[in-house]
Order: structure tokens, then C-alpha cells, then sequence
């Protein structure tokens, strides 16, 4: 199949500036130019799914700017917490620190080795026009700490501990970080189809 798309310039449908750098350093010499979206942008994210939430973003974005747009999703799957908070990661608590307090509350009798969880990142590309181009899911695979630790990265790095590493996410530097999270399996595979020209 010959679906040539040539996206070469891309909105990501994103307000935050730590996954816009994120992306943006792993496009770096690909000839992928991606733009941020200027002013208020806050769709409601209705979505059950990551996948379904990252469409409803990208379609936001590709019908205000008229460009092809990547939206994604992602968030924290604890199991002992039946996939909680999954899709409200966000919306779990209002800061990062309570976020985090809450997760570590709600984990508080759960023991080591019962603790796995894994972040999960939907990637989608979507046409001005609401056509889906593509779309993507990975995971990173890891456990929830005892208690924080690392100042790199954001939301639940700081408590996502990555037993081969021995080190939790916020403890690794942003090329590590980037070599093995979901948000950077699902962009390697997200970057692969688009310099193959939707071949890949
Ligand atoms: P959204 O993808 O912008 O809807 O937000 C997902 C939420 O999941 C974020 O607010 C973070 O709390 C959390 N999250 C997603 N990816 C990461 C990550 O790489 N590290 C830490 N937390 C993350």
C-alpha cells in the first residue's frame, strides 16, 4: 500500500511544555518541524481510552491551525489499583506532590513485589479534516516506590521505579528517560511512519 502523507510540519496538540521539549529533542535532525499550540487549549477529554483521548486532542488542534496534528495521551496504570488512575492520571489530584501523596496513600498496604505498574502513551495523527492517519500505543513497564525520589522529569517520575535500572524515572537524564518510556517507544514508532512517508 502506497499512502505517501509528506508531514513534514505538524502541530503537537499540547500545553505542556516538558512533553513538548520531550518530543521535540527526539524529532532533532529529522526533518520534522514540530510546532507548539499558541494560547488556550484545553479540550475535554472524553475519551475511555488513551488512544480515544489522544484523537480527541490532535482532532482539536489539526481543526484550529488547519495543519496535521499529533495528539497524545498517556498516563499511570497501577495494577493493584485495577488500572487507576489511568485516563484521569491528570486529573487524579491538582499537583504533581499531591498526586503522588495520593498514589502512595492508596498503596500504603501494598506490599514489594505487588506494586507493578506500567505508564502507557497513545500517539495519533490526525488531518484537519478528522481523517486518522495513524496511531500508536506502548508501554513502559515499572514499580511504584516507597517514597520519592529523583528532581528529573515530571508528574510520577519521581515514584516510578524502574527495577533495571535501579533507579526511578526522575532519577534518570532525559536521553534515558527517552531511550526506554512509553512516550518514547510510541514517538520512535510515530517518527518511523512519518519519515517513511506512512509506509512504515
Ligand atoms: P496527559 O497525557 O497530558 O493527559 O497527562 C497524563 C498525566 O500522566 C500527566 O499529568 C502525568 O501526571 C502523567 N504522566 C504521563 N507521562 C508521564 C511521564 O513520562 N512521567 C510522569 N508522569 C507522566
Amino acid at each position: 500500500m502506497v499512502m505517501t502523507q509528506n508531514l513534514t510540519k505538524l502541530v503537537f496538540a499540547t500545553q505542556n511544555k516538558n512533553k513538548l521539549t520531550e518530543v521535540k529533542n527526539m524529532l532533532e535532525g529529522s526533518g520534522i518541524e514540530l510546532l507548539g499550540i499558541e494560547g488556550e487549549f484545553n479540550p475535554e477529554e472524553t475519551g475511555g481510552t488513551f488512544e480515544e483521548n489522544a484523537f480527541i486532542k490532535a482532532y482539536e488542534a489539526a481543526r484550529i491551525t488547519g495543519l496535521p496534528a499529533l495528539g497524545d495521551d498517556s498516563g499511570l496504570v497501577v495494577d493493584a489499583l485495577g488500572g487507576r488512575p489511568g485516563v484521569f492520571s491528570s486529573r487524579y489530584e491538582k499537583t504533581d506532590e499531591k498526586r503522588i501523596n495520593r498514589l502512595l496513600e492508596e498503596l500504603k498496604d501494598v506490599g514489594p513485589g505487588k506494586r507493578s505498574a506500567g505508564f502507557v502513551c497513545s500517539m495519533v495523527i490526525v488531518s484537519p479534516e478528522g481523517k486518522k492517519l495513524f496511531a500508536v500505543t506502548r508501554t513502559c513497564r515499572g514499580e511504584i516506590a516507597f517514597s520519592p525520589s529523583g528532581s528529573h522529569g515530571f508528574g510520577y517520575d519521581p515514584v516510578f521505579y524502574l527495577p533495571g535500572k535501579n533507579a526511578t524515572m526522575a532519577e534518570l537524564t532525559m536521553k534515558e528517560k527517552n531511550s526506554i518510556s512509553h512516550r518514547g517507544k510510541a514517538l520512535r514508532k510515530t517518527v518511523a511512519w512519518l519519515v517513511s512517508g506512512g509506509n512504515d
